[in-house]
């Protein structure tokens, strides 16, 4: 592996596990000061000692609960108490929870912790991305977001919840996200784009209760690996050849266009709006 992000630093949400261990690994390995968030210390320092083992490269963990504003606002803090740069954004750390639950701040927790917490950090992480020259924020979204609409009526399942339906709906929040983020940016030196790294054995729905938890348990044999799952996050954060690319969508390290839904504007918009008012005090990112 080329030493591509020597000098570069770099910052991994859901590094404890699946793709995102994976990803940090390998910006470890390519020479970036890599930075990785966990919500648990011991699960974060294991991480963090699996990493050194393999590449001989220290990471840096840093503690959150991200489906939490205030934590997500101490995490930037300590961001920017430890790096006056931050080169790359990875925004991985996702779920899926078959009941209804609800975040410290009364949020539905999808929503939450997939959505508003990749919102909250990039925006509150802005001033370090500007300080690196092409500095790449990446959301792992998943093609879930093909089957999603945004219930701007019932967002947080109140009326009703599903648990599929929440998870396609964070999950083309992630791409309609991005999508705006990177009109909001244009003009600037910072690229977003979002990908589905494919069907991966993780710990993805793993400790499901039921019929959901027993079919990923079956399928995990089937499924690729996270090595596999982590090449499509890595190829967008890294590759020279995408240097200048925003707004875009990628699946198997290619292009791809994302569903209907998430090329629409106004909803991307809208949906965008409704994040910054649940989450204030983010930094204001101005329309263009
Ligand atoms: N696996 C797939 O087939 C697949 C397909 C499409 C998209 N994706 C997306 O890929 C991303 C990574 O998922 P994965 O498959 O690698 O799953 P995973 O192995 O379960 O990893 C999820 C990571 O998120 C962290 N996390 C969960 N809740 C958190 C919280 N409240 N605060 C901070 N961190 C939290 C987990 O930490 P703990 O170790 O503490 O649990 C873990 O590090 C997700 O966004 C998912 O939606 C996955």
């Amino acid at each position: 592996m080329e030493r591509l992000l020597d000098g570069r630093v770099a910052l991994v949400t859901g590094a404890t596990s699946g793709i995102g261990r994976v990803t940090a690994r390998e910006f470890a390995r390519m020479g970036a000061q890599t930075l990785i968030v966990a919500r648990d210390p011991g699960r974060g320092q294991a991480a963090a000692r699996e990493i050194r083992e393999a590449t001989g490269a220290a990471v840096e963990v840093l503690v959150a609960d991200l489906s939490s504003r205030e934590e997500v606002r101490r995490l930037a803090r300590e961001v920017n108490d430890r790096t006056g740069r931050l080169d790359l954004l990875v925004n991985n750390a996702g779920a899926i929870f078959a009941e209804r639950r609800i975040s410290a701040d009364g949020v539905e927790m999808t929503l939450a912790l997939n959505h508003l917490a990749y919102f909250q950090l990039t925006l509150e992480l802005l001033p370090l991305l500007r300080e690196a020259p092409g500095a790449r924020v990446v959301n792992v979204s998943s093609m879930a977001h093909e089957s999603g609409s945004i219930d701007f009526d019932d967002l947080q399942g109140e009326r009703r919840y599903g648990m599929w339906k929440a998870y396609a709906q964070s999950k083309l929040a992630n791409v309609l996200f991005t999508r705006e983020l990177a009109r909001r940016l244009s003009g600037s030196q910072i690229t977003a784009n979002a990908l589905h790294p494919g069907a991966v054995a993780s710990g993805f729905g793993r400790n499901h209760p039921g019929f959901f938890g027993k079919l990923v348990a079956i399928g995990a044999p089937f499924l690729a690996s996270p090595e596999r799952g982590a090449r499509t996050t890595i190829h967008v954060a890294t590759s020279p050849a995408l240097r200048g690319v925003s707004g875009r969508y990628f699946s198997s390290r290619r292009e791809k266009a994302p569903s209907r839904a998430a090329r629409d504007g106004d909803t991307a918009l809208r949906l965008w709006q409704i994040s910054e008012a649940m989450t204030q005090p983010a930094t204001r990112l101005p329309t263009p």
